[in-house]
């Protein structure tokens, strides 16, 4: 099977990368080769890579400068994704795309289900959400996963900038009515590999029981607080030095940022284990694994 995979550089697509190889050959184009901003440069692209399968973790994911940089993040998010859509329509190849909490507006308290109304409140929101329509709307054998809050021991994310500013400041204040589930790009990584089971036959039929979209994060819930917390006590587990001796909660109102994020981004995962009898580790295993492979790092790193 000839595999396409995008955005190797980022959490998911890194994380991908290795699981994939023993399943074909994996086409894994650099910006340089396959830029998503080049528009019309992109069908004669997927025609030549020729895959049966698509996997596309590639995005703009810059949640606040999207706000400035509408264009372009509407360019990456869905005008790319359409085309690909569209592509993999006429072939008849599956495509495995990802999205995002960020397009329900975080109202009530209640898991979100993949049939809610999407509602965004932010400008990569939208754009996400026009990416995932986009791709329905082609009409091929396609799969959306709506993931959230993504952690790895290498990229940008949350966890990364906590360690870094939990070993520069001696108090931290973190958004504590923010609730959701944060998910290591290992586990997305895992549960895909399970997702893209079998010929790519078998693979649309899967997507088609799912009916194209599919909620994808680690189990369990917290705030951005409450994941803090656990990422110091972790880090004070395995003897890091640190600076920080207070984590304060704060309200969103006290923190304010460009781009509005939803309060409640809890997400139902009954129909992942459904229809595809995946059950994703809890965040805080998922924290743990990654806090490990970032310790291993830094000391490799430092002898
Ligand atoms: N990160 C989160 O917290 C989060 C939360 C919910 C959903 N998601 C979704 O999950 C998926 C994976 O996210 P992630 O965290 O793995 O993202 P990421 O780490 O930001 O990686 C994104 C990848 O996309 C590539 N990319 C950006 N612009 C591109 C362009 N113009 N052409 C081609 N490639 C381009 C980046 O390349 P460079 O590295 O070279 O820039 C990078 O490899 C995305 O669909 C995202 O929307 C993410």
């Amino acid at each position: 099977m000839r595999i396409l995979l995008t955005g190797t550089e980022g959490q998911v697509g890194g994380a991908l990368l290795p699981l994939l190889q023993p399943r074909g050959e994996i086409i894994a184009p650099g910006m340089a080769e396959f830029n998503f901003t080049d528009l019309g440069s992109l069908e004669a692209r997927l025609d030549s890579f020729s895959p049966d399968l698509i996997i596309n973790p590639a995005a703009y994911t810059a949640v606040d400068r999207a706000e400035d940089e509408t264009e372009l993040a509407y360019l990456v998010n869905a005008k790319a994704p359409a085309v690909m859509g569209r592509w993999a329509a006429r072939h008849r190849v599956p495509l495995l795309h990802f999205s995002t909490d960020y397009v329900f507006d975080g109202s009530g308290e209640r898991p979100w289900g993949e049939d809610d109304t999407p509602r965004p409140l932010s400008v990569y929101g939208k754009s996400k959400l026009e990416g995932e329509t986009a791709i329905r709307e082609a009409g091929g054998p396609h799969l959306v996963a709506r993931t959230s809050w993504v952690f790895a021991a290498k990229g940008a994310n949350f966890m990364l900038t906590m360690i870094r500013l939990a070993s520069e400041r001696p108090e931290l204040r973190v958004v504590s009515d923010q609730i959701g589930a944060p998910t290591s790009a290992r586990s997305i990584a895992a549960a895909v590999m399970k997702l893209v089971e079998g010929d790519p036959g078998q693979i649309g039929e899967n997507f088609a029981k799912a009916a194209g979209v599919v909620h994808l994060t680690n189990s369990g819930t917290t705030s951005w607080y409450g994941f803090t917390l656990k990422i110091v006590e972790g880090l004070r587990a395995r003897g890091v030095p640190l600076k920080v001796s207070h984590v304060l909660p704060i309200m969103t109102r006290d923190y304010p940022t460009k781009a509005l994020r939803p309060t409640n981004s809890r997400m139902d995962l009954t129909r992942l284990k459904q229809v595809f009898g995946i059950t994703t580790p809890s965040w805080q295993d998922a924290l743990e694994t990654e806090l490990d492979a970032f310790v291993q790092q830094e000391r490799a790193a430092a002898s």
